[in-house]
């Protein structure tokens, strides 16, 4: 396994790479825990040669939030990496990335306001930033994003649309523990009780898809029952229960038609936890997207 810790390198050994070779690309902060292998994995299963990004970006992160703190572990990661047979590790430093040679994109579109972009505003602004420097940087051909982070992976396939990228934007799926937690780098926060209590989130999503399994359209239905589920739990507090239009990309407020993603976003012992599930009432109620 290659370890890159440069622009300059990367480009290098990018600039030898042949034309015909598929390049998969999977970035992350680090901290690396399933969920991010089951992505590193399906881009080593589908492409010729896979680069994973460990960059812990600070524009993602606003002044009173833990960038400082956010979980660093390269010795394990690499290891982990290189277990699995990722062929280049691509570690910049800060000056690598916001750099002036290296061309960022931006743009504003309504999904970046909602959810958690209205309770973060500075932290899709700072997710596109570093990941379209990253595309610039590694141009890949598939680049691998998790459910897990439904709305940023909606943005990111919105930047390749708008920015004209030619990179397929490959869609995993969420990993769980046990007791179905989505898997999280900031899960670390957590006391051990508190993962426990924190699977309330999961079950919630669980009940909403089996009312919609049986049927159950009404939006108020279906946010009452999640709500009730969370709300069990007086430690859990509730930032948002959202239904999205996955065709419009906007809030549905009274039937589900189509396809959907539902996501819940609580506080628990002062860390944010996030969850959702992509739907398809239509084509096949009982899978995901
Ligand atoms: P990070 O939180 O490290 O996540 C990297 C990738 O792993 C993201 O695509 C995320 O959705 C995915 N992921 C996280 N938890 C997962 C889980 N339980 N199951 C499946 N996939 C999971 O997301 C970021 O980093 C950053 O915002 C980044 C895109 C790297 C830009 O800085």
């Amino acid at each position: 396994m290659k370890v890159v810790k440069s622009t300059n390198e990367l480009l290098a050994w990018r600039n030898q790479v042949k034309k015909n070779r598929v390049i998969g690309f999977v970035p992350t902060m680090g901290a690396l825990h399933a969920g991010h292998l089951s992505l590193v994995k399906s881009s080593i299963e589908n492409s010729d040669i896979t680069i994973v990004s460990i960059f812990v970006n600070p524009k993602q992160f606003s002044a009173n939030e833990d960038f400082d703190t956010y979980p660093r572990n390269l010795e394990k990661d690499l290891d982990s990496l290189d277990a699995v047979g990722v062929d280049v590790v691509f570690i910049p430093k800060h000056e690598d990335i916001y750099n002036k040679n290296i061309q960022e994109f931006s743009f504003v579109h309504p999904l970046t306001k909602i959810l958690e972009g209205r309770a973060r505003p500075h932290f899709f602004p700072g997710v596109i930033n570093v990941v379209s420097r990253l595309f610039n940087i590694v141009n890949p051909n598939v680049a691998y994003f998790g459910k897990k982070d439904a709305q940023q992976l909606l943005i990111i396939e919105k930047m390749v649309q708008l920015g004209g990228y030619p990179i397929k934007i490959v869609r995993g799926e969420t990993v769980r523990e046990p007791n179905g937690l989505a898997m999280s780098s900031r899960n670390q926060y957590l006391s051990a009780g508190a993962k426990e209590r924190a699977a309330c989130l999961n079950l919630s999503l669980v009940i909403a898809e089996n009312m919609l399994d049986g049927g159950e359209t009404r939006v108020e239905k279906i946010k009452k029952e999640m709500f009730e589920v969370i709300n069990k739990d007086e430690s859990v507090s509730i930032g948002y229960v959202s239904i999205l239009c996955l065709n419009t990309l906007v809030e549905v407020n009274n039937r589900v038609n189509g396809p959907i993603l539902i996501s819940i976003a609580v506080v628990l012992e002062g860390v944010r936890l996030i969850d959702n599930i992509f739907y398809d009432s239509i084509s096949n109620p009982m899978s995901t997207l």
